[in-house]
C-alpha cells in the first residue's frame, strides 16, 4: 500500500457505500448527445452530480439514495428521497430516464430494476467488467460509450479531505438502454472535449443513420473496440469496485 493510500485508508473503505464519484464532464456531455423524455432520475445520486447536468440542460430532476449526502443542498431544486432502490417500493413521475452512477458490483440488479420503471436507462460501467456481463445480452441495450479520457472516480471521502483527483487508471463506459430499440447495440465514444461532429445542430444518432451504408460498415465492432479498451488496462490506483 503507498504512502498516499495509507493515508487515506478509512475513507478507502468500502464501508462508504459505494460513493465513488465521477467528474462531472461524464454527465454535462452525456446530455450533450443524447436526448431524454421527461423527468430525469438517479436512483444513487450521492452529491447529486448527474443531476446538476441534467438541470443545466434542461430536465427537472430527481434524487434518490441510501445515503443523505446532501445532493438537495448542492444542486436547488432537486427533488431528494432516501430510500433503497433496490428493496422500497419507487415511484417515479412519468415519463422519466433512469441516469445514474451505481455501485459497480450491483449495476445488473439497478439496470434491471430501472428498466422496469423507464424506458431509457443509462449507466456507468467499468468497461473491464463488460465481457464477463452476459446478461447485457437479454436486455435491450442500444448503445455503448466509451468514456475518454479515462475518468478518475474517488471515493467522496477522498475529494472532501482535499485529495489529488485524476490520473483515472480505470476504462468506464456510459451503458445507455432503451425499451424500445431494436437490433444489437452499437459502439460510440464520449470524449471529454466536444468535437466538431457534436456540435453539429443534428444529434449523434441522426447524423450516423446519414451516414452512406459504406461509411456505416467501417464502423469498428464491439468485440473490437472492447478488446482494444482491455488491452490498454494499466495498474488500478484506487481500490477496484
Ligand atoms: C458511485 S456513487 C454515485 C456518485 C454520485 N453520482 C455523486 O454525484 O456523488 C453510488 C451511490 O449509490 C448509493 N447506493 C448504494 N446502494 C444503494 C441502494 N441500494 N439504493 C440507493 N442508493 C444506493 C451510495 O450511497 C452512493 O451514494
Amino acid at each position: 500500500m503507498t504512502a498516499s493510500k495509507a493515508r487515506y485508508a478509512h475513507i478507502f473503505d468500502r464501508a462508504a457505500a459505494d460513493h465513488y464519484v465521477e467528474p462531472s464532464w461524464v454527465s454535462q456531455r452525456l446530455f450533450e448527445v443524447e436526448r431524454f423524455a421527461g423527468t430525469i432520475a438517479d436512483p444513487a445520486c450521492g452529491w447529486g452530480r448527474i443531476l446538476a447536468s441534467a438541470q443545466a440542460a434542461g430536465y427537472p430532476v430527481l434524487g434518490l439514495d441510501l445515503v443523505d449526502r446532501g445532493a438537495a443542498e448542492r444542486v436547488p431544486g432537486l427533488t431528494f428521497q432516501q430510500a433503497d432502490f433496490l428493496r422500497d417500493p419507487i415511484v417515479l413521475p412519468h415519463p422519466c430516464a433512469i441516469i445514474c452512477n451505481p455501485p459497480f458490483d450491483q449495476v445488473e440488479s439497478f439496470a434491471l430494476k430501472a428498466l422496469e420503471l423507464a424506458h431509457q436507462v443509462a449507466m456507468i460501467m467499468p468497461v473491464r467488467r463488460l465481457p464477463a456481463a452476459r446478461w447485457l445480452q437479454a436486455t435491450p441495450l442500444r448503445w455503448i460509450y466509451f468514456l475518454t479520457p479515462r475518468p478518475s472516480m474517488p471515493p467522496g471521502g477522498h475529494i472532501e479531505a482535499g485529495g489529488r483527483i485524476g490520473g483515472g487508471t480505470q476504462d468506464y463506459a456510459w451503458l445507455l438502454w432503451d425499451t424500445r430499440s431494436i437490433g444489437e447495440p452499437g459502439v460510440r465514444w464520449l470524449m471529454r472535449r466536444r468535437s466538431r461532429r457534436d456540435m453539429g445542430e443534428r444529434p449523434i444518432t441522426s447524423v450516423r443513420s446519414r451516414l452512406p451504408r459504406s461509411s456505416r460498415s467501417r464502423n469498428i465492432s464491439m468485440i473490437q473496440s472492447l478488446a482494444l479498451y482491455l488491452a490498454n488496462r494499466t495498474r488500478v490506483r484506487f481500490r477496484q469496485r
